[in-house]
């Protein structure tokens, strides 16, 4: 690891690295605060930066890189692909794209697919499918509920579904007709609805909020709700979904299974090419009509044959996110019985996160010196997406960091 330091008039001589973080600094929009490390290349749970060093990446891309890195299959069929086809628009069609789409089907319940590139443009679908939904009920029946803590994204849609005003005010006037509720606020939620209401959209557990799982009774009543109502009821699964909690998708998880009309998928879809996708019940679908959606890259034939690979691969991996998530929940609970500051240990699968009396920006430097990758969320929550192929070897290399970087804390 190198030291930041203002930019270079001639960064041809500088290592490689430090060349590395002056030509950001110099030429890339300072919107993000990065870590000093440039990570060199992958392979399973392991990174390697420019000097070869290796770094156990429990974070895996912000819940990305579901295989891990250099998945020997996904190499194998993006090499095959790009030397065959890897886009063609949505003029034509594809060999790829339908048998996603049917895939992704069984696996929802939800019988329809949109694919678009990034989370957040799945959102903005799903707010247009909920305008198109409402309006041709009554113009009026625009509104869109949301839950304060929530995060949906970035672009000015989703900015204004989330409910943290730290990402939302720099920005405003964003959309109107939005309705914030706080989680487990069911009177809230009743007293939100109304005939205007045109849809909710709810994270099953939200992520960058801290890793906090909504109460089931909470999620099962914007079920009732939303049908009553008439609205649509969106489940943005694009952290919790397509295996991250040992199911294929948040809402598979209750008894009795509480089904969205729409489902957002992201991040894992094509472990590491930008793909996203809207899955819709029929109700839903039929909001969108010929020429009122679109995407140039979307669906791409490279990004979709390799989300079927991965969706292959996933049915085998379900017990081991499930088995591995259980034992890894255990140990870092036996740290919080160890160390004071920790107030809970929550999440499930292999979406956890330690909540703490203290802020983790400094925990997760520290842990780059202990070669462990993980992420801060909500200045006091350590954050673990780690890939789907993590063993209990690794969760154990893991533990043994954090002790150390708690020891230090000395409480
Ligand atoms: C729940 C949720 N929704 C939406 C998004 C936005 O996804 P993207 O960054 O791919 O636009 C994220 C990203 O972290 C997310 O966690």
């Amino acid at each position: 690891m190198l030291k930041m330091s203002a930019p270079l008039t001639s960064a041809v001589d500088a290592p490689a690295a430090q060349r590395v973080f002056d030509l950001e600094q110099a030429h890339v929009l300072q919107n993000y605060a990065r870590y000093p490390l440039v990570v060199h290349r992958g392979r399973g749970c392991y990174v390697y930066d420019l000097e070869g060093r290796r770094y156990l990446d429990m974070i895996s891309g912000i819940g990305v890189n579901a295989l891990g890195h250099a998945h020997p299959r996904i190499v194998k069929v993006i090499r095959e692909q790009a030397a065959l086809l890897t886009h063609c628009s949505n003029l034509y069609y594809h060999e790829y794209q339908g048998p996603l789409a049917g895939r992704l089907a069984a696996m929802s319940g939800l019988e329809r697919v949109f694919f678009a590139n990034s989370g957040t443009e799945a959102v903005e679908g799903a707010i247009k499918m909920c305008h198109a939904h409402g309006r041709a009920i009554d113009p009026a029946k625009t509104e869109i509920i949301s839950l304060g803590n929530s995060f949906h994204g970035r672009t000015c849609g989703a900015l204004a579904l989330t409910g943290q005003a730290k990402y939302r005010e720099p920005f405003e006037p964003l959309l109107p007709g939005v309705r914030f509720v706080e989680p487990g606020d069911a009177q809230g939620l009743e007293q939100a609805f109304s005939e205007r209401t045109a849809g909710i959209i709810l994270e099953w557990v939200q992520g960058e909020g801290g890793v906090r799982p909504l109460p089931e009774a909470f999620v099962a009543k914007a079920r009732e709700l939303a049908g009553q109502y008439n609205a649509l009821l969106v489940f943005d699964e694009i952290q919790c979904g397509l295996g991250r909690l040992g199911l294929y998708f948040g809402y598979q998880l209750s008894n009795p299974p509480i089904l969205p009309d729409v489902a957002l998928v992201a991040k894992p879809l094509a472990v590491g090419l930008p793909l996203a996708a809207i899955l819709a019940n029929a109700k839903a679908a039929a909001a969108i009509g010929p020429g009122m959606h679109g995407s140039t890259f979307g669906g791409g034939a490279l990004a979709c044959r390799v989300a079927l690979e991965f969706l292959e691969l996933l049915d085998e991996l379900l017990p081991s996110i499930r088995q591995v998530g259980a034992y890894f929940r255990g140990r870092l609970e036996e740290l919080a019985r160890r160390f004071s500051f920790i107030r809970e240990i929550r999440g499930q699968g292999l979406m956890l996160g330690i909540d703490m009396e203290i802020p983790g920006k400094q925990m997760v430097n520290d842990a780059l010196g202990e070669n462990l990758l993980l992420n801060c969320t909500h200045d006091t929550v350590l954050r673990f997406l780690p890939p789907y192929i993590l063993t209990e070897r690794d969760v154990d290399t893991a533990v043994e960091a954090l002790t150390r970087i708690f020891e230090k804390t000395g409480r």
